[in-house]
């Protein structure tokens, strides 16, 4: 394959050189023949290499749409994707390919509950042909033990929190230097005192491997909390409302909650995002 390279060399703001997504005037119709769902209007988001990128939205409103359209899981109707200038989607080739360079970590991940955790990071590379087995155990520990989770190295999945389970998952998607994380609301299921413990953890595998994170969440704290910048989508089919720069500097921990700036970021967010609820509450009303 002659792919012609278009990787931008030069550090972008957040330091990082690969892993820059845009999205260009992005349409997708469910079943254009049948139904003909409109779950995605003319979309159009830049999001520049190592951007940790928030996307909230009303329930149903496009978000894994989208999400599913950069991974390659299902095609793109009209517009455009491009990952380092590379066309991933778009006039003539409706669908991406999956590939090693965008992981996606499932809300209800998919860990081997027969693997210990450094088998299931391990495992990927070592099938895939892409790593030795003792390049892949070198690489999965000092991974893991970046993360803090060299004691449960040992553990099967069945034997460690949810929480923890998500940061192996992380770890896990990490192995192949992946430019772009796809996150789908990963920490949903978890409460709100383990969730601050993951927003840390993944704050700081962040700081460590500067990759690209598109992380669809409802939880505005979230948002706030991690993101460069939240992008709140309107109600279905959805196109970016507004674009909020956090400009809450990186490293952050915990007392950035309670800054005053924080606060006012929570309510401009609020405000945008429940007038985009109230909207799709209606519209579903209507269709009801
Ligand atoms: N495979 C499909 N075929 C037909 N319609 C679909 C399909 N997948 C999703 N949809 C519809 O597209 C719209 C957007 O769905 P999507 O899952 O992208 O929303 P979302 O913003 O991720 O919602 P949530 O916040 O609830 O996860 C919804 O109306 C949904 O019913
Ligand atoms: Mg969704």
């Amino acid at each position: 394959m002659s792919a012609v390279m278009n990787r931008n060399t030069q550090p972008s703001k957040y330091g990082a050189t690969r892993g820059a997504i845009q999205i260009k005037n992005v349409d997708k119709i469910y079943d254009p023949e049948g139904a003909a769902v409109k779950a995605v209007d003319n979309c159009t988001l830049d999001i520049p290499a190592g951007e940790i990128c928030m996307v909230v939205g009303p329930s149903g409103c496009g978000k894994t749409t989208l999400l599913n359209a950069i991974a390659g899981f299902h095609s793109i109707t009209s517009g455009e994707i491009t990952l380092d200038g590379e066309l991933l989607c778009g006039p003539g080739k409706p669908q991406a390919e999956p590939g090693s360079d965008r992981v996606v970590v499932f809300q209800n991940g998919a860990l081997f509950p027969w693997k210990t955790n450094l088998e299931n990071v391990a495992f990927g590379p070592i099938v895939q042909g892409k790593m030795s087995k003792k390049e892949a155990y070198e690489k999965a520990r000092s991974l893991m033990a970046d993360a803090g989770l060299g004691r449960s190295e040992r553990n099967y999945p069945g034997e460690i929190s949810s929480g923890v389970r998500r940061r192996v998952e992380i770890v896990r998607a990490l192995m192949n230097d992946p430019a772009v994380l796809l996150l789908d609301e990963p920490y949903r299921a978890l409460d709100s005192l383990t969730k601050s413990v993951m927003h840390e953890s993944l704050l700081e595998t962040y700081y460590k491997n500067k990759v690209t994170i598109f992380f669809i969440t409802h939880d505005l704290e979230e948002a706030i909390f991690l993101g460069h910048r939240v992008v709140i989508m309107t109600s279905r089919p959805c196109r970016p409302k507004k674009i909020l720069e956090v400009d809450i500097p990186h490293p952050r921990d915990y007392n950035a909650l309670t800054s005053t700036r924080f606060r006012e970021l929570m309510d401009e967010t609020m405000d945008a995002v429940h007038e985009e609820a109230v909207k799709a509450f209606e519209a579903g009303e209507k269709e009801g």
